[in-house]
């Protein structure tokens, strides 16, 4: 594990936009305790999923819980992970055996001979949008000003009915910027998101 990359390494600090949770949560109903094993008490995926009467379990590296030496409990895990960390934290996820749903770059997630050996072996399902999601990079920024240069998806196990699910998203997003004006931080978030 390439622990050297772990909270702080710059790459793995985007968050995500309430628009992106809104289409998971039919899937989530039938799971009461949900834990959210990448996130504080600032993410949106904790103040969504609470919202949505879940009770929500959540830990972060910077509050000294390493999602690799953890095990909750809980009915399901529901998270966006470190791009550094994927074919770990799904690794991971199998180990421990829960249903999960993981927001991740799509592009290249099943380009991995341990990502395919995972899949293969456990089963996978995969929730596509319609859009590209622009993550926040700080959780006091107001606005998502960020165009990404991949798809991100759910990965899931568990969760779907089906295999494949579509969903539509609307992005709150007034400022756009396009693939040539993307900063050197989303670019290497790309190679880190399709390493
Ligand atoms: C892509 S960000 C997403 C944050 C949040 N889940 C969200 O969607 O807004 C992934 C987060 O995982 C944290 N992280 C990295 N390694 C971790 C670890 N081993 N255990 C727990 N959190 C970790 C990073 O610091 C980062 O804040």
């Amino acid at each position: 594990m390439k622990m050297d990359k772990v909270a702080g390494s710059g790459n793995d600090e985007f968050y995500t936009p309430e628009y992106a949770i809104l289409p998971l949560l039919p899937y989530l109903k039938p799971f009461n305790v949900i834990w959210c094993p990448f996130d504080t008490r600032q993410s949106n995926f904790v103040k969504c999923l609470t919202d949505n009467g879940h009770k929500v379990i959540y830990t972060h590296i910077s509050n000294g819980e390493n999602f690799f030496m953890l095990n909750k409990e809980c009915d399901a895990i529901v998270s966006n992970p470190p791009y550094s960390f994927k074919t770990e934290v799904i690794e991971r996820l199998f180990q421990i055996g829960k249903p999960f749903a993981m927001l991740m770059g799509i592009v290249g997630v099943f380009e991995s001979q341990r990502r395919f050996n995972a899949f293969r072996t456990n089963g996978v399902e995969v929730l596509y949008f319609n859009k590209r999601v622009s993550y926040y990079t700080s959780y006091e920024a107001k606005e998502t000003d960020l165009e990404p240069p991949f798809s991100s998806a759910y990965i899931c196990h568990g969760i779907l009915p089906k295999q494949i699910e579509f969903a539509e998203i609307t992005k709150d997003v007034k400022k756009k910027r396009s693939i040539k004006n993307v900063s050197q931080s989303m670019i290497s978030l790309f190679d880190e998101v399709t390493a």
